[in-house]
């Protein structure tokens, strides 16, 4: 491998860089990066490290990692009610994990900065109009017009404020009662409650309430017990557009390491993760636990070269590889790599998405994914680490708490004429509050036996 140069916030400038926007106003964007210079971090790197530390539970198999949220954060679809849901059902995810499997489960939100997108080509024809791709709310708008699509650099210091916003409510509702285990059964939202996958999880509920007043009975406080009554749910993010990172790269004053503090974990996509490619420099020298996708053209010689690039001192919890093969090639493309990446000794988290492999478009037209090849995904990465003696670490979904209807399949047995009812992505097809619970009992019953 070449010997790299010094790192620095910048040294990504020098490389190679795909998936950025044309910003048709260079002076426009240099002035929203430098205003965003100079905002407060939105997290703390004694928050990433924590998170790096949980990690490493992860890497030496005894937690769980679940990394869940939307495909891409809307400027629009943005509220209380929505980000509580959310939560909510990652949290409902997480007590069915942690209650059947038996290990801690590290939660991770694709939640406030979820908002950059990569796109297959730059540009998108509307009719004779050749207008530039939709790039996430980061960048620009949606609709399809040539002034909605002109990515506009207002939008970076917006993606700050709402990330900050959504960030404060997580942290509320996340220490200020609402995640009280005590609580578990109140998290059942009523769409959820009237279905199989409710009264499974009904059902769980009430046997931690009969656990909880189990320990009070032997003297065990469970009110006030921060164990029970707090969580932590940390933030994640494709950290697609370095500038907007770069803006919010700071040393950290306890270490005097660099820290990117617009998340306490950011990912390199499957399209920007080229080796000598920007992404991957500008990630190198950050002191935050980060991931990286691995699709199916992934080999074994380049995801080692990428662990010594990213990791080069092997430290437990600073990489999760997050494999996206799709269903039909999960088993047999995984195997080689979890052996090499073995072999070669890397502490990596192995967490699978199961999305973005197994997406079609329906005869609809609308873009989705069946919840059967989601569950089959993750049914093939378990069994490709049972093959090979290693730890099938956690899932990466992209899921909402509202009752949309975008993935065909689940225990309502949504089929493409249903897709329009409630379709509401801004960017992939979501998993709703029913699928996301049903999935995470599926989940369970396939790592069940490894604990
Ligand atoms: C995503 O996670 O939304 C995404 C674009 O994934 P990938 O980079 O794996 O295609
Ligand atoms: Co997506």
């Amino acid at each position: 491998m070449e010997p790299r140069g010094t790192w620095t916030a910048q040294s990504w400038q020098e490389r190679t860089i795909k998936q950025q926007p044309s910003w048709p106003d260079l002076g426009a964007l240099d002035s929203s990066l430098k205003q965003i210079s100079t905002l407060p971090p939105l997290v703390f790197a004694g928050e990433a490290r924590s998170l790096q530390a949980e990690l490493a539970q992860v890497a030496a198999g005894n937690a769980f990692l679940l990394q869940a949220g939307d495909c891409a954060e809307s400027f629009e679809e943005f509220s209380a009610d929505n980000i509580r849901e959310k939560l909510r059902v990652i949290l409902q995810m997480a007590v069915v994990l942690t209650y059947s499997v038996g290990v801690p489960v590290v939660k991770v939100g694709r939640m406030a900065g979820q908002f950059a997108k990569p796109r297959s080509s730059d540009t998108e024809m509307v009719g004779d109009l050749e207008i530039p791709s939709f790039r996430g709310h980061i960048v620009n708008d949606a609709t399809a017009t040539e002034a909605a699509r002109t990515p506009n650099p207002e939008r970076l210091v917006q993606a700050y404020h709402q990330s900050a916003s959504t960030l404060n409510l997580l942290r509320a509702f996340t220490k200020g009662g609402f995640a009280d285990l005590n609580r578990v059964h109140s998290w059942t939202q009523e769409f959820v409650a009237s279905s199989p996958e409710g009264e499974r999880y009904d059902k769980l509920a009430r046997e931690i309430d009969r656990a909880l007043s189990f320990m009070r009975a032997c003297g065990i406080e469970t009110e006030d017990n921060s164990n029970l009554s707090e969580v932590d749910v940390f933030t994640s993010h494709e950290a697609l557009i370095l500038g907007y990172e770069e803006a919010l790269t700071r040393r950290d004053s306890i270490t005097g390491d660099w820290y990117d503090c617009s998340a306490h974990m950011l990912w390199i996509g499957e399209r920007t993760r080229e080796l000598d490619g920007a992404h991957v420099e500008f990630l190198r020298g950050v002191g935050n636990p980060i991931g990286c996708k691995v699709g199916p053209t992934m080999t074994g010689d380049e995801l080692i070269e990428l662990c010594e690039i990213l990791n080069p001192s092997r430290i437990p919890g600073r990489l999760t590889l997050i494999t996206r093969m799709g269903a039909d090639n999960i088993e047999e493309n995984l195997r080689p790599l979890l052996r090499a990446i073995s072999d070669a000794g890397h502490p990596v988290v192995w967490a699978c998405d199961p999305m973005h492999g197994n997406t079609y478009t329906a005869p609809s037209g609308r873009k989705t994914r069946h919840f059967d090849d989601i569950v089959r995904e993750i049914g093939g990465f378990v069994r490709a680490h049972r093959a090979e003696g290693t730890w099938p670490g956690g899932i990466h979904v992209e899921l909402t708490g509202e009752n949309v209807t975008e993935c065909l399949g689940g225990g309502d047995e949504l089929v493409d004429a249903d897709l329009n009812s409630r379709y509401e992505t801004v960017c992939d097809p979501r998993l709703n509050a029913r699928q996301g619970v049903d999935l995470a009992f599926r989940v369970a019953e396939l790592i069940q036996d490894f604990t």
